[in-house]
């Protein structure tokens, strides 16, 4: 979900109407807006089911006038997607509006305890906070200290801000693991769960802390924890550009930002480079590097994949062993740990719950984490010891890929540093690798004709897909299944080539797609006999290879590249067929069904 909130000079309406806008990838099944009007009593509120332009189209029609106002949008935990269960929520009097991001764990037993006489209107843990603070103003506290009381009683993850008709002149916000930041600018001062989402107001934010409370005007922000002490915190500036996170000439950001792939590989080999051309990473990430005795991946989604190439190239370049973990799994079900482990944390938003989550329990067993991300501010970022930013620039569209290319040549680069920081004589360049990579990445987003065909030729019609690769390509066809079931809805899985006949290939009929990975040399001819066992029963092969070890009627063939980042290019034209795929299935590429971008609840 995604907070905005607004208080100045001008008319709020379209101020969070183009915030939640750029929030929505945070969730769109519900929005909603709450506005303060000076001349008015009651604040208005108008909430939709669906996404911010069925609400913009609500927000036009009601007569909204008001320079102070919230806004949320949802993907929604508890109760369904609807206009009741949508944010903002209201006290039973009327006098609080809230809007909340995250989950509450306790609200069940806080319901009972302090709510047992007032009816609740919709099925969210949200409302319950609403009345809590509404109960311990009527008992005579102060609007503040009713606000400390009632986060102080919750368990569970929460962003919030809240208005109060009886002081139109300010906004209250709280966190506790979920992501806020408060902006600020001469003529007013923001609230949003991403800088992004205020890019048009301003580019100064002050980052809250977890329990801790602001009480935001249109001239200044007082900080204070749950116990009412002041806390003072220097504002940073946002290194974004609002066209940074705009489509320009594209009709969809997912197209976009695959075609910004090679660049982003460029910006990396920059980034990561020193006066001498050499890759050198910080003493402490190498002697934290050092003195691991094993590598502990954990990720979620996307990232997870890009982690399972990770393993391989810093167990083959660096001689580490490395386990990769599901963070949810991880989360719950920790395996048996080394004596030294180091924990590495890859997110494109470094505000992953699961992943979050298990950083908390990392850092209270006392062991070092370092975190790869897009964002290098963001809580799992800061949480962590060491940090490698993944330069990617804003993802947008909910189906992530760029983040993900990026991630697996940061992870090169840690290996091969990894690999001269330990004195291991590897011929694994990743400097000039990863340019190369690059070249050949540009080459493919230049095939665009030919993936769309494919889509066409393959995918319009089928209901499921199955992809098959061996050793690096089996990673990778996890992110290819991945990518085209978020978007296209069209039932794939990624399979190990020799996996297939041990059950799955009963799936397989007259013309059953069969998209087949056969970059890796060494397993080439293996995979190209697990093709033939699907094509004698019927299935339609699609084979993405590469030059020196491909076929004359191979219907991509990749650029030769070190076979260690034969996935960041072999993804490429996955990414493109998929995106092909759902644009002519009439899906809505950027924003899928039921997903979020950021999921920061766990
Ligand atoms: C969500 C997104 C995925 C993403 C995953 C992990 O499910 O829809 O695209 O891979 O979260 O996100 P992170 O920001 O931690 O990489």
């Amino acid at each position: 979900c995604g907070i905005v909130g607004y208080i100045g000079t001008k008319n709020v309406k379209d101020i969070l109407l183009k915030g939640l806008e750029k929030l929505e990838y945070r969730g769109y099944d519900s929005a909603g807006l709450a506005i303060a009007d000076e001349n008015q009593g009651d604040t208005q509120i108008v909430k939709e089911k669906g996404r911010i332009a069925t609400l913009r189209a609500e927000a036009d029609a009601a007569d909204l006038d008001g320079t102070t106002g919230i806004g949320h949008t949802r993907w929604a935990t508890h109760g369904a997607p609807s206009a009741r269960n949508a944010h903002p929520h209201q006290s039973t009097s009327k006098r609080f509006t809230l809007v909340h991001n995250g989950v509450i764990e306790n609200y069940e037993e806080l319901k009972a305890e302090y709510l047992a006489d007032v009816e609740l209107v919709s099925e969210t843990d949200t409302e319950v906070i609403i009345q809590m603070i509404e109960r311990f103003v009527t008992e005579g506290h102060e609007v503040e200290a009713a606000l400390r009381k009632t986060l102080s009683l919750l368990k569970g993850s929460y962003a919030l801000a809240l208005l109060d008709t009886n002081a139109k002149d300010r906004i209250y916000v709280g966190k506790n693991k979920s992501p806020l930041l408060v902006g600020l600018h001469d003529e007013a001062n923001v609230v949003a769960s991403d800088s992004m989402a205020m890019l048009h107001i301003t580019k100064t934010f002050v980052e809250l802390m977890d329990k801790e409370i602001v009480t935001v005007t249109r001239d200044g922000v007082r900080i204070q924890d749950l116990e009412g002490t002041e806390v003072t915190r220097e504002p940073f500036t946002a290194e974004l550009d609002e066209s940074d996170t705009e489509k320009g000439t594209y009709t969809h950001y997912m197209l976009k930002e695959i075609d910004e792939q090679p660049f982003v590989i460029r910006n990396i080999l920059q980034k990561y480079q020193d006066d001498h051309n050499e890759i050198k990473l910080s003493d402490d990430i190498r002697s934290a590097l050092n003195s691991a005795d094993r590598l502990y991946i954990i990720a979620a989604g996307t990232s997870y994949h890009a982690g399972l190439v990770g393993k391989e190239i810093m167990e083959k370049a660096a001689g580490k062993p490395v386990e990769v973990h599901i963070a949810s799994e991880f989360l719950y079900n920790q395996p048996l740990l080394s004596q030294n482990p180091l924990f590495i944390f890859i997110s494109q938003s470094g505000e992953t719950a699961d992943s979050r989550g298990v950083l908390v329990n990392v850092k209270e067993a006392g062991h070092p984490a370092l975190t790869i991300t897009n964002v290098p501010g963001s809580t799992l970022s800061r949480e962590a010891d060491f940090t490698l930013h993944t330069y990617a620039g804003p993802e947008i569209a909910v189906a992530s890929t760029k983040a993900y290319t990026a991630q697996m040549a940061v992870l090169s680069i840690l290996a091969m540093d990894g690999a001269h920081a330990r004195g291991i004589d590897t011929d694994f360049d990743a400097i000039h690798e990863l340019s190369i990579a690059a070249n050949a990445m540009e080459v493919l987003c230049d095939q665009k004709d030919n993936m769309e065909q494919i889509a066409r030729d393959y995918l319009l019609e089928s209901r499921n897909a199955f992809f098959i690769g061996r050793s690096f390509d089996y990673h990778v066809v996890q992110e290819g299944a991945l990518k085209l079931k978020e978007i296209s809805y069209i039932q794939a899985e990624g399979f190990a080539g020799g996996e297939l006949k041990h059950g799955t290939i009963a799936l397989i009929e007259e013309g059953t797609p069969v998209i087949a990975l056969a970059t890796q040399e060494n397993v080439n001819l293996n995979i190209r006999g697990n093709l033939q066992e699907v094509v004698a029963r019927g299935a339609n092969p699609c084979v993405v290879s590469m030059e020196g070890s491909h076929r004359d009627t191979d219907q991509v063939v990749l650029p030769p590249v070190h076979s260690y980042l034969a996935p960041l290019v072999s993804v490429v034209p996955l990414q493109l067929i998929s995106y092909y795929a759902a644009l002519h299935r009439g899906c809505d590429v950027d924003k899928p069904r039921n997903l979020a971008k950021s999921v920061t609840v766990e």
